[in-house]
């Protein structure tokens, strides 16, 4: 099981576009992205639009890595940010060789602390297609309660069809 001193997080930056492409690869992230990065511009295009997102104030995202190595493990961010309604929306992956140790635990609950303390945020939601069994024990274990199911509200990138998905949301006064 990883502790949060195993694990450190930092922004993305250019240096890691093979990261970005080697992870959009992946079959299981491919099926669960919003978009997919599958050239090099594309993956410059990943990192930049996170790092705007850190400018205008619409999201903050990490690249997770392993502290005693700096190997990246996978991502975790804030997006659609939303300061005066104190909301944002989280989302994750790992790299296949960092899946089932509990790592995106550690890394979404510093998150969470960081987008209640620093960013001042009042509730964070996160969805997930219901088919991804997965991502719904790890939202449950880091406090996201789950609290319905939004029909069609993804659209699997890799074959265009539509998926129910589970909204959890955790507040800060949980
Ligand atoms: C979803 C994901 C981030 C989970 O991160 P993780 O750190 O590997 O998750 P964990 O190791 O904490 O496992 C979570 C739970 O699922 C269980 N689990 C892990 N792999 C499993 C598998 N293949 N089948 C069934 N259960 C599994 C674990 O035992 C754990 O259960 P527990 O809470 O009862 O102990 C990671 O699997 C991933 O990146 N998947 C591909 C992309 C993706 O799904 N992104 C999320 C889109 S919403």
């Amino acid at each position: 099981m990883r502790r949060a001193g195993d694990l450190a997080l930092r922004p993305w930056t250019l240096r890691d576009a093979d990261q970005v492409l080697s992870a959009f690869a992946d079959p299981a992230i491919r099926h669960y992205a919003g978009n997919l990065y599958d050239t090099a511009a594309d993956a410059e295009r990943f990192v930049t639009s996170r790092s705007r997102s850190w400018d205008d104030g619409t999201g903050a995202s990490w690249a997770i890595t392993a502290a005693a190595t700096r190997t990246v493990l996978g991502h975790v961010g804030l997006h659609e940010m939303d300061p005066g309604l104190e909301l944002a929306m989280v989302g994750y992956w790992l790299l296949p060789r960092a899946r089932g140790r509990g790592v995106m635990t550690v890394a979404l609950d510093a998150v969470s602390a960081f987008g209640f303390g620093r960013l001042g945020l009042h509730r964070i939601e996160l969805a997930h297609a219901v088919e991804n069994e997965v991502s719904c024990l790890v939202a449950v274990r880091t406090g996201y309660s789950y609290e319905g199911t939004l029909r069609h509200a993804m659209r699997y990138p890799v074959d265009g069809r539509w998926s129910d998905e589970h909204l959890h949301a955790r507040l800060a006064t949980d």
